[in-house]
């Protein structure tokens, strides 16, 4: 508890950096016994944020504070099919909160890795590790990832440039699962729709109805190096 402890404070000091009236929560899942993530107060300010903040906020968005619904609806699946990932390394690429991680490890991997080229997201991967106690990696660039059994992908692709993310990210493992409710086709035909889910970014954004839709899909790693 005391690792935790100070690992909030940590994230907490982090996140004040840009919006200093925030907060961390708590935060628990329907469909996801045992996740626990620390997320901003669900009534934090949405604006008008004085122009400083809002230039900070712009500069380093805490999009880990944040459990994103695609993040929401893959540990949701991952945790009522744990097949998927019992026994199985894998990677989480964007960890963000880690949700998806941290689903995958209550789901009875065997190791999870948290990729994030946010450092603050990666402390914040670990932080809700242990808030969820389960064991996490880290790994700050996914070029530069292990290969592994399974990677996640989940609400990465909300900026087109990540799109080639995925073809690294293939290299890197044997089974390649997105989760995303922005992107409607992948334009990738090696990857196959598996599950369709309805979650909702927490705390709550207020985003359009059609961001609550979330598509999975599943893809064999192309084996470059996953040997
Ligand atoms: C919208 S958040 C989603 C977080 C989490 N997967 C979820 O569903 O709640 C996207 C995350 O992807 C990370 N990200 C974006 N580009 C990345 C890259 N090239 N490599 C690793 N992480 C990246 C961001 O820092 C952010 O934490």
């Amino acid at each position: 508890m005391q690792q935790f402890n100070s690992q909030f404070a940590d994230i907490q000091e982090r996140l004040r950096a840009t919006l200093p009236d925030a907060s961390l929560v708590e935060t628990q899942f329907n469909g996801c016994p045992g996740l626990r993530l620390a997320l901003i107060n669900p009534d934090f300010q949405t604006g008008p944020l004085p122009s400083q903040v809002m230039h900070a906020v712009i500069a380093n968005p805490a999009y880990w504070a944040f459990c994103w619904g695609s993040g929401l609806a893959l540990a949701r699946y991952l945790i009522a099919e744990p097949g998927l990932v019992t026994g199985k390394t894998v990677l989480d690429v964007g960890s963000g909160s880690g949700v998806a991680g941290i689903a995958a490890a209550l789901a009875g991997a065997s190791e999870v890795i948290a990729c994030d080229n946010d450092a603050d997201a990666l402390a914040a991967s670990a932080a809700n590790a242990v808030l969820s106690g389960v064991d996490l990696s880290l790994c700050s660039d996914l070029a530069r990832a292990p290969v592994c059994d399974v990677a996640l992908l989940a609400d990465v692709l909300y900026d087109r440039s990540n799109l080639p993310l995925l073809e690294l990210t293939r290299t890197l493992a044997r089974v390649v699962i997105v989760a995303d409710s922005r992107v409607k086709v992948l334009g990738d035909p090696g990857f196959e729709l598996i599950h369709e889910a309805t979650a909702l970014t927490e705390p709550n954004l207020g985003e359009f109805d059609e961001f609550a839709n979330v598509r999975v899909w599943r893809a064999t790693g192309t084996g470059n190096n996953a040997g």
